[in-house]
């Protein structure tokens, strides 16, 4: 692949290779000397026009551990509030020679459009509501580490789902890995046609954790409600908040995840987001560098590969 856009273009193969990868990167982030040369010579600009901690320290660590030169765009402080377009903030990045650009926005779609225009190999950081790649893919690696295994799992994704594009790549990323999928949330909150993804939905967190081995919960994106039905936090954390009792539902070796940013007391106790033996919380956030670097590493392989036959 020329770029990584969304889980949706990529085989499950593709997916154990990244995660296979990602493995070297998890020990060479916990060594010494976190150095490899993957991107040295490269230059990497990473663009934000969304707030961002994980997703954009983890790619500026990555980066830097494989010896590109990395570029941060301060998006607030750049010509986008002169006027200037996305894509006419793009080709002029463009024309500086990049080979790496991450992008992330807050309109679907715009991730994509983007890659059209340059001639660098293009990261999705995240797109409205559409994808969020390298979010599934460490979420991915996270699960294999905890269960010793990708497939054949029961998955609860709660929450928020309709305005969730990590939801979407978890469940097309989880879904290709032949894993069965359950959605739970306010059917408010349920995107329109999710069924067709071969999920199973239920409003009742009691009923849809029996038996699952992996909790995914998710933030309400209030950002991306636009006006419509906003729950009000003490009734949402009451029917749908991850906390022991709803938890005691779940298998007794059930792993908790969560994306972050979270909000205690909302989606989740902060006890239990806490709590070592149940949460991988953090795990989930080591992952994500360990992923963003083989990433970046197989996507700097194909493109000079693509630059060398030009
Ligand atoms: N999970 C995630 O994307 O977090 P950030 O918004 O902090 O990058």
């Amino acid at each position: 692949h020329r770029h990584l856009l969304g889980i949706e273009h990529l085989r499950p193969e593709e997916i154990v290779t990244l995660l296979d990868l990602a493995e070297d990167y998890v020990a060479l982030n916990r060594a010494p000397d976190k150095h490899k040369d993957a991107l040295a010579g490269l230059t990497q600009i990473n663009m934000f026009f969304e707030n961002s901690t994980r997703t954009q320290a983890s790619f500026e660590l990555a980066g830097k551990r494989l010896g590109a030169d990395v570029m941060n765009m301060a998006m607030q402080a750049s010509s986008i509030a002169k006027g200037e377009t996305l894509i006419d903030t793009a080709m002029t990045l463009n024309a500086m020679h990049p080979d790496l650009l991450v992008v992330r926005h807050p309109h679907s779609g715009a991730v994509d459009l983007l890659a059209q225009k340059v001639n660098c190999a293009v990261l999705n950081a995240g797109d409205g509501r559409h994808e969020h790649p390298t979010q599934a893919l460490l979420d991915a690696l996270t699960i294999r580490r905890a269960k010793g295994r990708l497939h054949r799992l029961s998955i609860a994704i709660c929450g928020d789902i309709a305005h969730s594009r990590v939801a979407r790549s978890n469940i097309i990323l989880l879904g290709k890995m032949e894993n069965r999928i359950r959605l739970i949330g306010p059917p408010t909150l349920m995107p329109s046609g999710i069924s067709e993804f071969g999920v199973e939905i239920y409003d009742d967190m009691a009923e849809g954790l029996k038996d699952v081995d992996v909790v995914m919960m998710l933030r309400l994106q209030k950002e991306r409600m636009d006006g419509g039905f906003i729950p009000s936090e003490r009734e949402y954390y009451h029917r749908f908040g991850l906390d022991t009792d709803k938890l005691s539902h779940a298998k007794p070796d059930a792993i908790v995840m969560h994306p972050g940013p979270m909000n205690r007391g909302v989606e989740i106790d902060g006890t239990l987001a806490d709590d070592i033996n149940r949460s991988v919380i953090q795990e989930q956030v080591e992952m994500g560098v360990a992923v963003r670097m083989a990433a970046m590493d197989l996507l700097a392989r194909n493109l000079a590969a693509v630059r060398g036959v030009a």
